[in-house]
């Protein structure tokens, strides 16, 4: 990973400390064009997006961003050719393995959010692990959403809820938004502040659908391999700037 200018190993001055996100979402999109545009295979896009994450979730720490969630494999992903899926799967365990020390020493609380049975065992392994190893760190609260759809985690929840509320554990009555936020994955994490997409593609694709309803969204047509601090500044920068009405009026 290349060093950044000590410049941005702090907060950036322009920055308002106390107006910051308490909680960013990334999609990191763009990993395969990236690797496109340098004649060289997908797979590499994946290999360099990592190495932008880490920077990330460094920079969280360093400028006080409490909590970053990032979009790492869809529900709809499965659809992609074989050798992308299974080399993104042995990606994900690979680096895992590989940072789980050095996330240990940093408190970083590690959680991965999405429908987890379905991932190869070896990978669940290892996220299990993770997990269990750094859950009473108190530092960036960093989740994962693999194998994660929105969609589907809605209709996990209602699952859950119906089946209470067939044995008389619960009725239809008590059922309110607190309530459907404690069967969601994210249960207990707080909603984005700020959602951030990267390679210029205006959509959530399936991401955190329930949690994102009053997220600033920022779009950047940088690839993600390329989302770094400077970036990252622009991207807070912006959100410094909305005016976030949740509704209501200017009293
Ligand atoms: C995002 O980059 C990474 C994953 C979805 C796993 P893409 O692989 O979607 O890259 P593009 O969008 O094809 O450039
Ligand atoms: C969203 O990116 C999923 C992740 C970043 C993991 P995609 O590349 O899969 O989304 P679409 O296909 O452009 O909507
Ligand atoms: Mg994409």
């Amino acid at each position: 990973m290349s060093l950044e200018p000590v410049t941005l190993q702090q907060l950036p001055t322009d920055l308002i400390s106390d107006l910051l996100p308490q909680h960013v979402a990334v999609i990191m999109d763009g990993n395969g064009r990236w690797a496109k545009n340098q004649g060289k295979p997908r797979i590499v896009g994946h290999q360099k997006g990592v190495d932008t994450l880490k920077d990330l979730l460094r920079c969280c720490k360093d400028w006080g961003i409490p909590a970053l969630t990032a979009y790492a494999f869809s529900t709809e992903n499965w659809g992609r050719p074989r050798g992308e899926v299974q080399f993104l799967m042995t990606l994900f365990e690979r680096v895992l393995r590989r940072e789980l020390q050095e996330m240990k020493e940093e408190n970083v609380k590690i959680r991965f959010v999405g429908n987890l049975e379905d991932l190869p065992t070896s990978l669940r392994q290892e996220i299990d692990r993770s997990m269990e190893d750094t859950k009473n760190n108190q530092g960036t609260q960093f989740t994962v959403a693999t194998n994660y759809g929105g969609r589907h985690e809605i209709i996990q929840a209602c699952q859950a809820i119906a089946k209470k509320v067939e044995q008389g554990y619960l009725k239809a009555n008590q059922v309110n938004e607190d309530l459907f936020e404690q069967h969601l994955y994210t249960q207990g994490i707080p909603h984005p502040d700020l959602l951030i997409r990267t390679s210029g593609e205006m959509r959530i694709s399936n991401f955190l659908l329930w949690q994102v309803a009053y997220a600033e969204i920022y779009v950047t047509s940088t690839l993600w391999p390329d989302f770094d601090r400077t970036e990252f500044h622009k991207a807070l920068a912006t959100y410094q700037q909305r005016d976030r009405r949740f509704g209501k009026v200017k009293s």
